[in-house]
């Protein structure tokens, strides 16, 4: 039997690769070691019946030779890691990557919610919108990772503003808005003003983005 398993240079991946040579099925990786490393699979490098590809599995079409004589596809190839997802879009813009890469969190629709006092936490917050309560520019999102635009309008939606987890945040004191967030707190909409840099996004505790730069580019 011969096996195609994607993201097999990652941490669930190069587990299942040892599972399955162990079992005596040959594997053919694929993987673009974004996140993943290839010294993940290093103890089996002289393994005649496991072969690596480094391939970015976005460029790969049905009749693609990689897919010759495969019996099935285990596919793991994925962003395990929100954090790093963010990052490799951050490096990817020009100029400050830390500044960007809280560009992008404060971005997040679970963020703004919560900078908004919609919800009390950023748990609460993406509960909200997973469970549809917050609209953007009138329509529902129910996806906490949604990059957000200057000018969006986030809102609570008409019949959720009543929710004892929205009321009660809102009546929080020890939160203040940010000023990148234009709220009207008696409608319960937000509009998100601008990007925020590092020091306009109210930290519980000290930031340092450039470290996170650091750790991922490793
Ligand atoms: N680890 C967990 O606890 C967990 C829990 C639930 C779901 N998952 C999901 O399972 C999958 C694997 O998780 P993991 O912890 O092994 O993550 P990981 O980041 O260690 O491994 C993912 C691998 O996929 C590779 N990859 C990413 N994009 C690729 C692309 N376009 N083409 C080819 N290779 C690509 C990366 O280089 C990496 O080696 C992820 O989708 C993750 O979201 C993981």
């Amino acid at each position: 039997m011969n096996i195609l398993l994607t993201g097999g240079a990652g941490f669930i991946g190069s587990h299942m690769v040892d599972v399955l040579r162990d079992a005596g099925i040959a594997v053919r990786v694929i993987d673009n070691l974004s996140g993943g490393r290839e010294s993940n699979l290093a103890h089996r490098a002289s393994d005649p019946d496991l072969a690596f590809e480094r391939t970015d599995i976005r460029s790969l079409e049905p009749e693609s030779p990689v897919f010759r004589g495969v019996d099935y596809v285990f596919h793991f190839a994925g962003i395990g890691d929100t954090l790093r997802g963010i990052y490799h879009d951050a490096i990817r813009m020009k100029g400050d990557s830390g500044a960007h890469l809280i560009g992008l969190l404060e971005r997040r629709l679970d963020a703004v919610v919560f900078r908004s006092k919609f919800a009390p936490t950023p748990f609460a917050a993406r509960q909200l919108i997973n469970h549809g309560h917050i609209l953007v520019n009138g329509k529902k999102v129910n996806i906490a990772s949604f990059r957000c635009k200057v000018g969006d309008v986030i809102e609570v939606k008409e019949k959720s503003k009543q929710l004892a987890l929205v009321l009660e945040s809102q009546a929080l004191a020890e939160r203040d808005v940010p000023d990148y967030i234009e709220l009207d707190g008696a409608k319960m909409t937000a509009k998100f003003a601008r990007i925020p840099a590092l020091s306009d996004v109210p930290y519980a505790v000290r930031m340092e983005p450039h470290l996170v730069v650091e750790y991922y580019s490793r």
